[in-house]
């Protein structure tokens, strides 16, 4: 078995509240091991482009635990199977850097790697474990969309987000005998709208496992104002879609395609459908943004202790999930082939019915 001395964290792709938590985690726990813990900035770009390591003692993770963001930084563009480069013409093109990934770690002799990160960062780690690096990954994700865990820390943080916005919506959308409709992150599955949609008592909640009818939505609003109630509150997760049609994609300024822009088409088609006021709002980052509530800190903590104790057990390739009431190593390639998205005969949804809430089928 590898004798570990020294290992590397990073923290890759979107931000959740929680990686912090982590980083902490994992070094407070390699260090009563006797080892060295080491952070690469910005996912892997502080390898890639500066061919540096921070050191990360003790001290340089106090009173981090319950700060949102991450201390290393953390990017969804450095992808070091697909990095980026720019030409002196200004064009880009993606080379496969992984094996510059793989000369640094052994260069700066570093023994394991912890790679925090969503699907797309987990995949790298998996990428890199075939290449021989000892990689054991940690799950994060607001949108807990990742199958091989019951959850993912910054999940249940955002859905308090959520539901703190719909919470107010509600004063405001009566005041005004308003339609507000909401849209939520959670790319191609529906936990964040459909759990915050749920807490926030939505009248409507649209996402993609279940895709809406537009007149079912208009009627149950219609239901709404008939029964005295002159306002409503429609929840839409970014990647819902109506029966028939696609999930919606806009083009960002940095060229890439996200999900993004059904708050604006479900408000419209329901001001048309209904002739009632409607506005809309897109929530956006402030779900991923501020500190992780209590759950989500023990969960990171939960996470990154277990990772250094995969590290120490010599199980690589593999990714901590939660399986209540423990956690435990799952193979890193089961974890990534396959996204969780929400059962649609499942608890929530059942509960969802059971309130009267309109899911748009
Ligand atoms: O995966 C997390 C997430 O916040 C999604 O819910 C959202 O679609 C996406 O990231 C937004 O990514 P970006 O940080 O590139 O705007």
């Amino acid at each position: 078995m590898t004798e570990i001395r020294r290992i590397a964290v990073n923290t890759g792709g979107g931000d959740a509240p929680g990686l912090n938590a982590v980083i902490r985690a994992v070094v407070l726990a390699a260090e009563r091991l006797g080892w060295e813990v080491f952070g690469i900035t910005d996912s892997y770009d502080g390898l890639l482009r500066e061919d540096q390591l921070v050191r990360l003692d003790r001290k340089a993770v106090r009173g981090i635990t319950h700060l949102g963001g991450t201390i290393l930084g953390t990017t969804n563009r450095g992808n070091p199977l697909k990095y980026p480069v720019t030409d002196a013409s200004g064009r880009v093109t993606f080379v496969d850097r992984s094996q510059d990934v793989v000369d640094a770690l052994t260069r700066h002799r570093i023994d394991a790697l912890i790679a925090i990160g969503g699907d797309g960062s987990l995949d790298i780690a998996h990428q890199l474990s075939k290449k021989g690096v000892n990689v054991v990954g940690v799950p994060k994700t607001i949108d807990n969309d990742l199958a091989a865990t019951e959850l993912t820390f910054g999940f249940t943080t955002a859905v308090e987000t959520a539901t703190d916005a719909i919470d107010k919506l509600h004063s405001t959308a009566e005041a005004h005998e308003r339609v507000m409709v909401v849209e939520l992150m959670g790319r191609n599955a529906g936990w964040i709208a459909l759990h915050a949609g749920l807490a926030g008592t939505a009248d409507v909640i649209l996402i993609p496992e279940i895709p809406y009818h537009l007149d079912v939505v208009c009627e149950k609003i219609e239901r709404r104002y008939a029964d005295g109630r002159n306002f409503a509150i429609v929840v839409v997760a970014e990647g819902a879609y109506a029966v028939g049609g696609e999930p919606l994609f806009k083009q960002t300024r940095d060229g890439q395609q996200r999900l993004g822009g059904m708050a604006e088409v479900v408000a419209r088609e329901i001001n048309e459908g209904t002739g009632r006021e409607t506005r809309e709002l897109v929530l956006g980052h402030l779900q991923r943004g501020g500190g992780p509530n209590a759950y989500d800190r023990l969960l990171a903590l939960r996470f990154g202790a277990a990772a250094v104790r995969l590290v120490q057990e010599g199980a690589f390739g593999t990714m901590v999930a939660l399986d209540p009431p423990d956690v435990i190593g799952v193979p890193l390639g089961d974890a990534i082939a396959r996204l969780k998205t929400v059962p649609v005969d499942g608890d929530e949804v059942r509960t969802a019915r059971a309130m009267g809430i309109c899911l748009g089928d």
